[in-house]
């Protein structure tokens, strides 16, 4: 008996999901995550593979294209894989962000692309459901591939301006509104078989949309945005794999559409933000009206004397932030740390869940120097231990420690959870001057009585600190 090649289609898309799946489980922990990463990878391998032995399984006379579509298959997968692969290899770690996007954008274009065939099809006969779905995964994944493209130029800082007028939401509005109409003209009045001007019209309402909402949001908003974007590129995807009756494309879809909701849900919630707070607001922009008066002042420290007290320190904790990814310091950071524990230190890094840019950030940036994970805490798991702690060590982050978001209300942080390090015995602050965080906010940390500042450079301020303790070492001896 010869196995039939739907079985093993079928048999592939089943094993495909299931690694989908099971690889996305693996991702939820840094010490699995790189795994994860593999397992969902060859579940795309299988899901492509198996798409290509449908055209074994189906008789020329059926497909008449058959060669013309396989030989354009074969030259678009290959394309795609050396550019993602050439691409992959080269990009830096903090253009990860700007990647991201661009590869979120493309999901949504293909499965827009998906619906502007099923349109553009004289021989199909369309029922109403598969083309309901068709159109909306047509609206997401061309506003997906439009805005990613946007929220890719602002990242990568080639757009700087955040687009604002007076009368911009009713507009956007409209154009929604438009091109909802023109899709419903589709599925109701065309049943599938519009002009070809009235499809082109709806794919170009909707990528203009796209733009027009992802212009006045905020470029430090991107990552929020990007993670909104992920998520409708997978719902989008996910109706297409209905309209192609492909259960792969159907459950990579909702795996990729729940995943990102949820990232967004939790990173708007770190910030103590709702979602459309962070699409419709200019956050940052106005943060100082909102600062009430801080008493006190900045007192300077001398990176070298902050490294002894932690040499000396029994408990040292660190807050890393958005400014050691700018400063690429985490290699000599860690070196640093290396030196402490050595030295009997106790040390551990607390990590706030929006710190940096993107979603797990530090924890990229940390292994990366090859921090043990050990070493690495969650701030649910870390908060109640710095008050204990001897040292706590805030480098190149500002929002994610500022006291203001526990007491101010009219700060626009307030709210948000932020790491307790102002409880430790002493704090000392590593950033270049007086510049704010995100939020544009000052931090009355900076001015209490036990903060001390290291102005400077993450990176120069870690390897002024190494040398110090190298020197006391060395003096030891
Ligand atoms: P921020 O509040 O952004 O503060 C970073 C600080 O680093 C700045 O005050 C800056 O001060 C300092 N800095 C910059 N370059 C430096 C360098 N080369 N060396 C030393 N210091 C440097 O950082 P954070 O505490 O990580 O907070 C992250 C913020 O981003 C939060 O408000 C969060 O809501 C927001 N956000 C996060 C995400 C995700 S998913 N992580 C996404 C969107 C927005 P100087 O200029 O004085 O040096």
């Amino acid at each position: 008996m010869s196995v039939q090649p739907q079985f093993i289609i079928d048999a592939s898309y089943l094993s495909a999901a299931f690694l989908f799946i099971y690889g996305l489980k693996r991702m939820s922990s840094p010490v699995t995550a790189r795994s994860g990463i593999v397992v969902a990878g060859v579940g795309m391998l299988v899901a492509t593979l198996a798409s290509f032995l449908y055209y074994f399984g189906v008789s020329e006379a059926a497909e008449p294209h058959l060669g013309t579509n396989l030989v354009l298959a074969v030259v678009a997968l290959s394309l795609g894989t050396v550019w993602a692969w050439w691409s992959g290899k080269r990009v830096a770690m903090t253009a990860m962000p700007q990647m991201v996007a661009l590869y979120n954008g493309m999901g949504g274009g293909a499965a827009a692309a998906i619906a502007a065939v099923e349109f553009l099809r004289t021989d199909a006969v369309h029922e109403t459901v598969p083309l309901v779905l068709a159109v909306l995964g047509a609206v997401i994944g061309s506003i997906s591939l439009s805005g990613s493209l946007i929220a890719w130029a602002k990242l990568d800082g080639r757009i700087n301006k955040t687009w604002r007028y007076s009368g911009q939401q009713l507009i956007n509005g409209a154009l929604f509104v438009v091109t909802l109409a023109l899709g419903a003209y589709i599925v109701f009045v065309a049943h599938g078989h519009a002009p070809v001007g009235l499809v082109a019209a709806f794919f170009i309402a909707a990528l203009i949309f796209g733009v027009l909402m992802t212009m006045p949001i905020g470029g430090a908003d991107m990552p929020v945005v990007i993670s909104l974007y992920n998520a409708f590129t997978g719902l989008a995807v996910g109706f297409e794999g209905y309209v192609l009756q492909n259960p792969a494309l159907m459950i990579a879809g909702m795996v990729v559409g729940s995943a990102g909701t949820l990232l967004t849900l939790l990173m708007a919630k770190a910030m103590n933000r709702s979602v459309s707070n962070v699409i419709f607001s200019n956050f940052g922009a106005s943060g100082d009206e909102a600062q009430g008066e801080i008493k006190g002042s900045q007192k300077p420290a001398e990176a070298s004397d902050a490294a002894i007290q932690m040499r000396y320190a029994n408990k040292v904790i660190i807050a890393p932030g958005y400014g050691l990814a700018v400063a690429q310091a985490q290699h000599k950071l860690y070196e640093f740390v290396k030196l402490l524990v050595d030295a009997g230190v106790e040390v551990k890094f607390a990590i706030h869940p929006v710190a940096g840019r993107m979603p797990g950030h530090m924890n990229v940036l940390l292994a990366e120097a090859g921090v043990p994970y050990d070493m690495i805490f969650d701030l649910e798991d870390i908060n109640d231990e710095f008050k204990e702690a001897d040292v706590a060590i805030v480098i190149g982050a500002n929002d994610t420690v500022n006291p203001a978001a526990r007491t101010n209300k009219s700060s626009p942080i307030y709210g948000m959870p932020i790491l307790n390090v102002d409880q430790a015995k002493q704090v000392y602050v590593v950033k270049r001057g007086q510049g704010k965080g995100y939020s544009g906010v000052e931090n009355e940390l900076f001015f209490a009585d036990n903060t001390n500042m290291v102005y400077g450079d993450a990176q120069k301020v870690m390897v002024a600190m190494i040398q110090a303790v190298k020197s006391l070492e060395g003096g030891a001896h």
